[in-house]
């Protein structure tokens, strides 16, 4: 076998044997991440009053899924992602790279002169294998959803970022910040071990 289909087939194992994993296909969620976010949605209450929500990397759609359930029929859930998903109830879907000009105007133009209650941001992008280059894409996205919250998050809203530990981390969260009252990085239960994955909760946008 050679090291990649162990590899897969290691991936194929483990996934079906993840409590997660089950719990989605029983709740009807598209992806075991939903569960990451109704953690901390849990502790830190994320969608009390939110009615305008933004979801950046949205593919397949699991914490849209859970935010156009929250939010209900009567609030915005925009949801960006470079692939397409398959529809999901009181989403309205823009397929773009998020990087780019064109896509941030499109939704801008959606948020149709409200600004958003959360963002929230699971951008994940593809990786290289080249730790320095990776390290740089990552910083990347993260920044342009700092400058988005910056300019499109409410007073007193908040986001919540993924971001990945090494690199550029002390900087980002130094830059949220000097734009949060608080930030909190957080690992859910949902996160994988031994992903470096890690959410940074922005609470109260000043
Ligand atoms: C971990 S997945 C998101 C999972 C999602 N939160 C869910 O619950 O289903 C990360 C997503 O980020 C998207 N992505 C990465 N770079 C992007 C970019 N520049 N613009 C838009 N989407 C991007 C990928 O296509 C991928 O679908």
């Amino acid at each position: 076998m050679t090291k990649k289909n162990k590899v897969n087939k290691a991936w194929v194992n483990r996934h079906v044997t993840d409590h997660y994993v089950h719990m989605a296909q029983k709740d009807g969620y598209r992806s075991r991440a939903a569960y990451k976010l109704l953690e901390l949605d849990e502790e830190y209450h994320l969608f009390r009053n939110a009615k305008v929500v933004v979801d950046l990397g949205c593919a397949p759609g699991s914490w849209s899924q859970v935010a156009s359930q929250k939010v209900g029929k009567l609030g915005l859930v925009i949801g960006l992602d470079l692939l397409p998903i398959l529809p999901i109830n009181n989403l309205n879907f823009i397929e773009g790279d998020f990087t780019e000009t064109a896509t941030l105007n499109q939704l801008i133009e959606m948020l149709k002169g409200n600004k958003a209650d959360l963002v929230i941001s699971d951008l994940a992008p593809n990786l290289s294998g080249v730790k320095g280059v990776d390290q740089a894409r990552i910083s990347y996205l993260v920044e342009l959803v700092l400058d988005f919250s910056i300019n499109y998050l409410k007073t007193g809203g908040n986001a919540v970022i993924k971001v990945f530990h090494g690199g550029d981390f002390d900087n980002l969260v130094k830059t949220a910040r000097s734009t949060f009252e608080q930030v909190l990085a957080k690992k859910p239960n949902a996160s994988r071990s031994e992903s470096s994955e890690i959410y940074l909760l922005c609470r109260n946008k000043l």
